[in-house]
């Protein structure tokens, strides 16, 4: 597996079937060529996803937008306009072209103009779209470095892109316009206040009958390790009770202090959301790694800049205690 920043040899590696790991601002994504179903399929097989979920495919610009969606909405080019190249997934319906590989056998498409400067030379090279989801075993923790990504693929990537770690850390918000009312798939980066202001309307919560997200499963982005998240006081009496009982803990720490305990594993988190999201996969990972019985996360605060963090947390919990599911 070659580690480079070869843009022209990740470009061959595309055109032969190949798949290419690259940077994004959001978290690493684990490309194919869009336009190749049995390449995409590559990306199925190597993350050990259901064929049933579809991935996003990145383009280099909005221009590209009618070559992979039909009766794009006014309002599509609204959102592209003001949030691209940038952290936002938009989902509109699919020209008849587009594969079933990568749509899961829906009428819908969803895409994406990354802003990573790396990842803007891989799509403006290419030309055509890369389909890829995040590059991380499906259910596991995102990858924001390229070294997660050897760690969790080796040699079954053909090429991985280094462009350092991911700036945002956390996935695109997904918003999906194919609708008749907008309706907000995947909290992300960019918050809902911040979608509705440019819409001018209030985005729907999705009912039962919306577009498959598995990154809207109740159990995902999950370290291995027992996750459970807990509120500040609480998550320290939990983590001072479980040391007591001879476990070895990891706390992701925001506001507590830490207590003087021996078989602490100890990290203290940024106070801000940027700075948490930045760093939140590489630390769960170390945390992971670190060989603990169980990770204790401090519960960040409700407000809306944090809705995108919690609604990872909530999921990695979940995803921790039931690893089969994932
Ligand atoms: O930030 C991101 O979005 C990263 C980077 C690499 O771009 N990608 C990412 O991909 O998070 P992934 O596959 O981990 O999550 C994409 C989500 C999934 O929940 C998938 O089901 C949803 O997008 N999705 C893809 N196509 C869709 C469609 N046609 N309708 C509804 N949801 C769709
Ligand atoms: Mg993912």
């Amino acid at each position: 597996m070659a580690v480079d920043r070869d843009i022209e040899g990740a470009v061959a590696v595309l055109h032969a079937g190949g798949l290419v790991a690259f940077p994004t601002e959001t978290v690493y994504g684990l490309g194919a060529d869009a336009g190749n179903p049995v390449a995409v399929r590559k990306i199925f097989e190597t993350k050990d996803r259901p064929a049933t979920h579809p991935v996003i495919v990145h383009l280099a610009d909005a221009v590209q937008l009618a070559s992979w969606a039909r009766d794009v909405p006014e309002v599509a080019r609204k959102l592209a306009k003001q949030f691209w190249p940038g952290p936002l997934t938009l989902i509109l319906k699919r020209v008849r072209s587009v594969s079933d590989a990568v749509t899961g056998g829906q009428d819908t498409v969803a895409l994406r103009v990354p802003a990573h400067p790396v990842a803007q030379q891989l799509l403006a090279r290419f030309g055509g779209g890369i389909a890829a989801p995040s590059a991380n075993r499906h259910g596991r923790v995102s990858a924001t470095t390229a070294d997660h990504v050897r760690r969790e693929f080796g040699a079954a990537v053909d090429c991985v892109l280094d462009g350092g770690a991911s700036q945002v850390g956390i996935e695109s918000t997904i918003v999906d316009l194919s609708g008749a009312t907008p309706a907000l798939l995947r909290p992300g980066w960019i918050t809902a206040v911040e979608i509705e202001a440019a819409l001018g309307t209030r985005l729907a919560v999705p009912g039962a009958d919306a577009p498959r997200a598995p990154g809207t499963l109740a159990a995902h982005y999950a370290p291995r390790t027992p996750l459970t998240l807990a509120e500040g006081d609480l998550a320290i009496e939990l983590a001072a009770s479980l040391v007591r009982q001879g476990k070895r803990v990891a706390v992701l720490a925001r506001s507590a202090r830490q207590p003087l305990l021996q078989g602490l594993e100890w990290m203290a988190a940024p106070q801000d959301a940027a700075g948490y999201a930045h760093a939140l996969y590489a630390s769960l990972r170390r945390l992971d790694e670190s060989g603990c019985d169980a990770i204790i996360v401090e519960q960040p605060p409700q407000a809306a800049e944090w809705a995108a963090i919690n609604d990872r947390l909530a999921r990695a919990a979940t995803g921790s205690s039931v690893p089969d599911e994932t």
